[in-house]
């Protein structure tokens, strides 16, 4: 497939699209980017990429990060990991208090926030030096070996993260957090400060498009029912109340950030990165979402 040529029909198609959405405006330092950064890279099995726009440039991954973790987790803690964590979409926002109370603590899923602090616990609770061992492991999938946490955008989000602390503060009331809140806490707000490239995201979430196998280091991250079920998972929760709409229009199992960033993969083909900072009222890249919607629909391929 001439991927490079099926990209430039589709921006084409986008020209009519008005709905550019706006930056995440609740973290100080995300307001200030550019809504009309553009970029798109997709990466095959086979190592083939194709780029449009600004691709290259960096930006906030933000909630990205928790498929990182998540795999992190999984590789460590194996099934024992769903106790304290369910997989079940959600059905309200990332941030939302209300069911976790319902829930006894538990979080729906490990993409909303709750469930991904809940992550960061576990993570936490393994790792000797959990900032260092996750920044190394992504530093290894994604092939840049400088990637860094923005302290940036970590200390912006966390002066204002009283959501995240309101989550964390109930789980640990709850039960389900062990270790101390504020280490917890340091540790998400980094993981979500990582920026990287269309180019270096798409890259990074290869090997879920290949059964858990990295295709160009031929390292095994993840054995193929785990990468299953992370990509199921990616599939009913990547983009909270919205992942219906997503599995609707575009088809694929994929993951949001607040940063504008989406990542989709489809199995054993390829893993494709939209990022357009202006995002839709439940908090997903507008123009992203549109273009991975017209992106499936010209090449016809779905998980569906
Ligand atoms: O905790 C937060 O609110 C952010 N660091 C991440 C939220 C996010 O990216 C939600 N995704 N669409």
């Amino acid at each position: 497939m001439d991927y490079q040529k099926i990209l430039e029909n589709v921006l084409i198609k986008m020209t009519g699209f008005q709905e550019l959405g706006n930056p995440a405006s609740y973290i100080p330092e995300l307001r200030k980017v550019d809504p009309f950064k553009f970029g798109v890279h997709l990466i095959t099995k086979k190592n083939k990429n194709f780029g449009l726009g600004d691709s290259e440039e960096k930006f906030s991954i933000q909630s990205i990060s928790k498929v990182l973790s998540l795999v992190m987790a999984y590789q460590l803690q194996d099934e024992d990991l769903w106790k304290r964590v369910g997989v079940e979409p959600s059905g309200t926002p990332f941030n939302s208090l209300i069911q976790l109370e319902y829930d006894q603590g538990i979080p729906r899923n490990p993409f909303i926030n709750a469930g991904a602090l809940v992550i960061c616990d576990i993570l936490v609770e393994h790792l000797k030096n959990p900032k260092d061992e996750f920044l190394n492991f992504v530093r290894k999938l994604s092939g840049n070996s400088e990637l860094e946490y923005c302290a940036r955008i970590s200390e912006s989000e966390k002066s204002v993260g009283y959501r995240n602390a309101a989550l964390i503060n109930l789980m640990k009331d709850l039960g389900n957090i062990h270790n101390d809140i504020d280490t917890v806490l340091d540790f998400y707000f980094n993981l979500c400060s990582i920026e990287m490239t269309c180019r270096e995201l798409a890259r990074t979430f290869l090997f879920l498009a290949s059964y858990g196998l990295n295709p160009i280091t031929k390292e095994k991250i993840l054995s193929s029912s785990k990468a299953k079920r992370v990509n199921a998972i990616m599939q009913l929760c990547g983009f909270y109340d919205e992942a219906g709409e997503f599995s609707f229009k575009v088809g694929l199992p994929g993951k949001s950030g607040v940063g504008g960033g989406i990542v989709a993969i489809l199995p054993n083909q390829y893993s494709i990165v939209v990022w357009s900072p202006g995002l839709n009222k439940k908090g997903n890249s507008s123009k992203g979402m549109k273009f991975l919607e017209l992106f499936t629909s010209e090449t016809e391929s779905s998980i569906f």
